[in-house]
């Protein structure tokens, strides 16, 4: 299959069968690396990094000379023209006319995507702020599986800070997808955010549980496991699966301990910063004693700071250099499988763990916005283009996803575009929780931050207003 335009700004983007097929090229590439040079001979990538970057940015670079191409690159907002105030959407229309496929790191969650809609190649997202990472997640499933053989089933443990952890937000919807046990253990104050425990529970398979819903022992532990997402073997085993148990969870081992640092740049103030940093958790040897870490894979994507212990290095277990040393494989099969130099065969892998679901896109101008500041869409360079776009995920209560960096907003009031008789003074809204925003069907779904804006488009409040 030829890609066309493909793009990877999401790890949604790839389907598990290409995830696997991508997997054989790159064992093909890493067992002769200097056989590819002529693949992609004549073919520019524009490697875009205005955030700091050591691994991907080099193993990007790398793969691509690897391939036989050639790298322009931009390492610095301060000196490119966005300084100026140019902005992304220029900015990747220009640099699409220069390049064959754009590899951008950006700070703002959501740039990826606006350049993937501007450039006309394609594009691959190397980090949008707090929101993916999911190339990342390629080097983290590749490892894993070079080690265990398989995707399928695992067992996998996340560590450290879940809530600005870009890399931890791709890696938990692959693991889902291939029918993982998930164990999540933030530091403090770093939990999962909502947008993405609510996709976790809503769009797979298995089953979420809070802490409060898990037994007592779990708590009890030195390092409190704040959830666990439990993949039974077939998706119909949930349903008989009693009540799940933290215990048995362990008792069994878990394959990966996936360790993060504090993500220290994506924390506002300094007060948040000295309350996560206190007690963040650190993995060392004494952890790794524990029965369930027994034959676990130590993983981190790096950089590290103090929340890995040097002296895990060379313990056996220890896999976070080989993930980055896998980086240029994993990346030349991905270069060449996006430029169209090389086809892959796509394995119908069958992604058995996803819940069909499509949700209808509200793109009405009515005055709700992202509530994520750090958004793309929210920008002063950006929002004279960018139209504030949702995915409607759920009517009762009104929840929408902004389509560039999966923040939810619930909006406070609603209306149907089909009014009464289609007369003006019918124009009625109502409180989102009332019953009449139950009724209201997608495609005529008009929402409101506040009564202002909804008055300011000539609606009147219903009596199912509540204030
Ligand atoms: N893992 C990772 O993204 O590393 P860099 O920030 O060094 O690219």
């Amino acid at each position: 299959m030829h890609p066309g335009n493909r793009n990877l700004v999401t790890i949604d983007d790839l389907p598990s069968g290409e995830i696997e097929a991508l997997f054989s090229l790159a064992d093909e590439m890493a067992d002769s690396i200097n056989a590819y040079a002529g693949l992609c001979q004549g073919k520019i990538m524009a490697s875009l990094f205005f955030e700091p970057s050591t691994r991907t940015r080099l193993s990007f670079e790398a793969a691509m000379l690897r391939l036989g191409g050639h790298v322009i690159s931009a390492v610095d907002i301060g000196a490119s023209s966005l300084a100026k105030g140019e902005s992304i959407a220029d900015m990747a229309k220009v640099v699409g006319g220069y390049a064959d496929v754009v590899v951008i790191r950006h700070p703002w969650e959501g740039a990826a995507r606006v350049v993937a809609d501007y450039a006309g190649v394609p594009v691959i997202n190397a980090g949008d702020g707090g929101h993916e990472h999911p190339t990342q997640t390629l080097c983290d499933l590749y490892t894993i599986r070079k080690e265990r053989q398989t995707l399928k089933g695992l067992r996998i443990a996340l560590w450290g800070d879940l809530k600005h952890g870009r890399t931890v937000h791709s890696l938990i919807y692959a693991l889902a997808r291939f029918g993982a046990t998930i164990l999540f253990y933030p530091g403090p104050g770093l939990e999962l955010p909502e947008h993405v425990i609510r996709r976790l529970s809503t769009e797979y398979r298995g089953e979420l549980k809070r802490s409060e819903d898990l037994d007592q022992g779990a708590k009890r532990k030195f390092v409190p496991i704040d959830a666990v997402y439990v993949t039974p073997s077939s998706p119909h085993q949930l349903a008989m699966m009693p009540d799940i148990s933290i215990q048995v969870e362990l008792k069994a081992g878990v394959d990966a301990l996936y360790v993060t640092r504090l993500q220290k740049e994506r924390q506002a103030p300094a007060a948040e910063q000295r309350e996560s940093g206190k007690d963040y958790p650190v993995v060392d040897r004494r952890l790794l004693r524990g029965k369930e870490f027994e034959k676990t894979l130590v993983m981190h994507p790096l950089p590290r700071v103090d929340e890995l212990a040097c002296e895990v290095d060379s313990d056996p277990r220890s896999m976070y250099f080989k993930q980055a040393a896998y980086g240029v494989p994993v990346r030349m099969a991905l270069l060449s499988f996006l430029l169209g130099a090389r086809e892959i065969p796509t394995q119908e892998a069958g992604d058995s763990f996803v819940k069909k679901t499509s949700y209808p896109v509200y793109k009405r101008d009515s005055g709700v916005r992202c509530p994520n500041k750090n958004c793309v869409s929210n920008q002063e360079t950006e929002v004279k283009y960018i139209k504030p776009q949702f995915k409607t995920v759920s009517l009762d209560p009104v929840i929408l996803r902004c389509i560039y960096c999966d923040h939810e907003v619930s909006p406070r009031y609603v209306a149907s575009s089909d009014w009464h008789q289609g007369k003006r003074e019918n124009k009625k809204y109502h409180s989102a929780g009332s019953h009449w925003a139950r009724k209201i069907k997608p495609e005529n779904l008009i929402v409101f931050a506040s009564e202002k804006e909804a008055q300011a488009r000539q609606f009147k409040p219903s009596r199912y207003v509540r204030r």
